[in-house]
């Protein structure tokens, strides 16, 4: 059985004091659902506040993102040992807003994604095709490229420990979402590549779907068979939503 996961991408959101208001919303609200792991990823500084918030309950702290070195002169960066003194587990590697406007590349995701797992936490490894690849029918070449490219040369326990994200580049934050029904033909084409190089990681490895998921189109997605959790923008910042999402499991 793999775990279902419903994971909250704030992105560049949430202050000290709008982390503690999502926060308590989310507790106060009917958020513990025992069929889904929950788990909240807001900016850098509000991670030990929101650390502090969540200990002791349901709900489980991830990172947007993390650099692959340890230390030393990386004016910016975050390294995973930081998040892991925080209180962080999971750590979003990837996602298509780091390729986009951070030139992310394949090989850079593997050394953060390798850096995580040496360390610890849980990488939530995002792939997704843009419009014009969509459209181009090159869906599975540019997502089974990121894939192939992101998990290159971790060992097997440390791939079985791994969560990916299919996340459409043109559904994030659009509205537009994948029909459950292509998300699931996309899903399942990640999930017979990972069973290309370890059938029993195929079979534990949760994959997360993302883009435009809402309280509304979350369990017709997440009905789908290898469509494991979401990885939800817009709607994880307001509390009714996230939870009206996590009670679609
Ligand atoms: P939206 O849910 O706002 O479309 O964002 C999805 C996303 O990018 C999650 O990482």
């Amino acid at each position: 059985m793999r775990p279902v996961i419903i994971a909250g991408n704030w992105k560049l959101n949430g202050t000290i004091p709008e982390t503690e208001v999502l926060i308590k919303g989310l507790l106060d609200g009917d958020s513990n659902n025992e069929a889904a792991t929950v788990v909240v990823c807001p900016p850098y500084p509000s991670l030990s506040y929101a650390h502090q918030m969540v200990t002791g309950t349901h709900i489980a702290l991830g990172a947007q993102d993390m650099s692959q070195h340890d230390k030393g002169a990386y004016t910016g960066e975050v390294s995973a040992e930081m998040l892991l003194t925080v209180g962080v587990r999971y750590v979003i590697l990837g996602h298509s807003e780091r390729r986009q406007h951070h030139a992310e590349t394949d090989q850079l995701v593997n050394a953060k994604a390798k850096a995580a797992l040496a360390a610890g936490l849980i990488p939530i490894i995002c792939v997704g095709e843009t419009l014009t690849e969509r459209e181009a029918e090159r869906t599975e070449e540019v997502v089974g490229g990121q894939l192939d490219g992101a998990l290159a040369g971790l060992m097997t326990d440390q791939l079985r420990l791994s969560v990916l994200a299919y996340e459409p580049v043109w559904a994030i934050g659009t509205g537009k979402t994948a029909t459950p029904e292509m998300a699931q033909a996309v899903h399942r084409f990640l999930r017979n590549r990972l069973a290309q190089n370890d059938p029993a990681a195929a079979e534990v490895v949760p994959i997360l779907y993302g883009g435009s998921v809402k309280p509304g189109n979350a369990h017709e997605l997440l009905s789908q068979p290898d469509i494991d959790g979401a990885l939800v923008g817009g709607a994880s910042l307001k509390a009714e939503d996230f939870v009206g999402i996590i009670n679609a499991v």
